[in-house]
């Protein structure tokens, strides 16, 4: 595998710059907060794409007092742009989730695969709701119907890096939503 280094070349368009993305996160925000009505929240980040949202929701939610952050790892699509049809969890959440209000927080859908894994994983472990964010929904090739309960942006039907999605591991640190060219994706 060629090792080349993150260049803007490797970028095809920006879908949603920084500005964008935050106004979707306030978005998102304020319907959760306004669900939780003070309540305690436990938010699960999905690692690793959903490591800087959850960090900036976790920011987001002045009114809610007591907001834990805990995060889970799986690995689904491992190092390619297309599913594997196979969910893994890689690194199980630290806190107990019986009888809190869980919020699964993801960066995108697509298949639907990983959440609806999840939400059946997290479910059985009895929180007292469990909701589910995505910042990304992608709703062309759903294969399992998955509630969503927040939703940020529609993705164009691409492959997006960008604010922790990755592309090989890459472009994760991006400020922006991005599409590759096809020569990256082809690589
Ligand atoms: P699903 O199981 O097909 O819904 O896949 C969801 C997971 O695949 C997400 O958590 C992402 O990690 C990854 N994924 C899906 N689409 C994209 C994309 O456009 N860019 C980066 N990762 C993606
Ligand atoms: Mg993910």
């Amino acid at each position: 595998m060629k090792n080349s280094p993150v260049t803007p070349d490797d970028i095809a368009a920006i879908e949603f710059d920084a500005a964008a993305i935050a106004a979707a996160v306030s978005r998102l925000a304020a319907a959760i907060d306004r669900d939780l009505a003070g309540e305690p929240v436990v938010l699960v980040g999905v690692l690793k794409g959903a490591l800087f949202l959850t960090a900036d929701l976790a920011r987001a939610l002045p009114r809610t007092s007591d907001v834990r952050i805990d995060y889970l790892a799986v690995s689904s699509y491992g190092a390619a742009d297309r599913s594997s049809g196979e969910v893994r969890l890689v690194m199980d959440a630290s806190e107990s989730l019986e009888g809190k209000n869980v919020v699964i927080v993801e960066d995108i859908v697509d298949h639907g695969l990983t959440l609806g894994y999840l939400r059946e994983l997290l479910a059985a472990r009895n929180p007292a709701t469990l909701r589910s964010c995505v910042l990304l929904d992608k709703p062309y090739r759903r294969q399992v119907q998955v509630p969503l309960d927040y939703v940020g942006l529609t993705a164009p039907d691409t492959f997006i890096v960008g604010y922790g999605l990755d592309y090989q591991e890459k472009y994760r640190n991006l400020p922006y939503l991005a599409r590759l060219h096809d020569r990256i994706l082809g690589s």
